[in-house]
């Protein structure tokens, strides 16, 4: 691989909490500063990324999306036991989509494609038809889901409200989602004040406020539910606060809003893969194009060994030491979103 998200649904997938397994198998782990190894039932972690062909096997079918070569960029769709936080994994060609001449697209860029941009991407179109001049308002604006929503929304003419939770560097994290063209940001104590309520009916005028994303759930989405406009939409694809919304009757009654839950895994179960390539290509030209910048991330850099040769990978205790602290740092609660570099 070359590089691999740490997606929040890769850490539910480990808590046990994730509605897709992965299956265990039989590992060899090596301690790297002893050269001990042991064997273990476990599964290596990781849905999404982007690597490089390094090998053919000689009877090999072409990938979903045609021909493979060696040194083609290749985005698993699916993984089995060894998932993308791997230096090297052995896949099977009709589990690959292959990317070529995207040479202004970078690899973090590619690698991120698949989870969270597109899911960014098919909310926006596929929840209520959104017109230029409507605004969405979305929390966890700042999410790697929300950045990316905030750049398509002002490339098709969309309007966004975004929420985050209340913190001190608030007008830093205001800053950063207005230059990727947030129109309002506002904090989730806000949402309560009649002065927002009044300030958000200013800023929209006459517009409507269509569509809401849901990506924490609990009271302060409730909270923000309550801003759509008549027979707005309302979609719930996160649930970061873990907590549950109680959503009042004159929502239904009186605004007639619809609720509804978002799954990308789903779109791309029930979806014919044409679509997948086109939205990707939509979102590479993008991408080259400097109209969308990819989400923030932390790297992760893996230390890197010869493939694909066996000769063994030695690594000072220090060198141990700092990785697994950034990996155990990456994989707790509330930790900014990391990926793993193997370059
Ligand atoms: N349904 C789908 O198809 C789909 C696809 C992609 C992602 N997702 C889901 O979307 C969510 C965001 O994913 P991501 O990769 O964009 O995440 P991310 O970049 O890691 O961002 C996490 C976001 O959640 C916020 N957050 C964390 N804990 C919170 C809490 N207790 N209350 C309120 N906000 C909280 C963070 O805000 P702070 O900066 O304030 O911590 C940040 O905005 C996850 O739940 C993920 O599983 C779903």
């Amino acid at each position: 691989m070359l590089v691999a998200p740490i997606n929040p649904s890769d850490k539910n997938q480990i808590e046990g909490v994730y509605p897709i397994k992965k299956a265990s198998t039989q590992l060899e782990i090596k301690n790297y500063i002893t050269q001990e190894a042991e064997k273990t039932e476990a599964y290596v972690g990781g849905n999404e990324g982007i690597g490089q062909v390094l090998a053919i096997g000689s009877s090999a079918p072409p990938a979903l999306n045609g021909p493979i070569s060696v040194g083609d960029y290749v985005m698993p769709m699916s993984t089995g036991s060894v998932g993308t936080w791997a230096n090297a994994v052995h896949a099977h060609p009709s589990s690959l989509v292959v990317f070529r001449n995207r040479s202004n697209v970078t690899v973090e860029q590619l690698g991120s494609l698949k989870v969270n941009a597109s899911t960014s991407y098919r909310m926006l179109r596929d929840i209520v038809q959104l017109n230029p001049g409507d605004y969405v308002i979305q929390n966890g604006a700042n999410s790697g889901v929300g950045q990316v929503l905030i750049q398509l929304a002002r490339n098709w003419g969309f309007k966004t409200i975004n929420v985050i939770r209340d913190r001190p560097d608030f007008e830093q994290v205001k800053k950063e989602l207005e230059s990727l063209g947030a129109d309002l940001v506002l904090s989730e104590s806000e949402l309560s004040n009649k002065e927002t309520v009044q300030k958000v009916k200013q800023h929209i005028g006459t517009s409507q406020i269509k569509l809401g994303v849901n990506c924490v759930c609990g009271k302060s989405a409730v909270q923000m539910a309550r801003y759509l406009s008549e027979n707005g939409y309302f979609v719930t694809y996160g649930a970061m606060a873990k907590q549950p919304m109680a959503i009042p009757a004159a929502l239904f009654i009186f605004k007639n809003i619809t609720f509804k839950g978002y799954w990308v895994s789903k779109w791309y179960k029930e979806t014919d893969p044409k679509s997948w390539f086109s939205m990707w290509d939509e979102l590479c030209d993008m991408f080259s194009s400097n109209k969308l910048v990819e989400q923030k991330m932390h790297p992760i850099h893996v230390p890197s060994f010869n493939l694909p040769s066996d000769s063994p990978m030695v690594l000072t205790s220090e060198e141990q030491a700092s990785f697994d602290h950034s990996v155990t740092e990456a994989l707790s609660s509330g930790a900014k979103k990391s990926y793993f570099k193997f370059i």
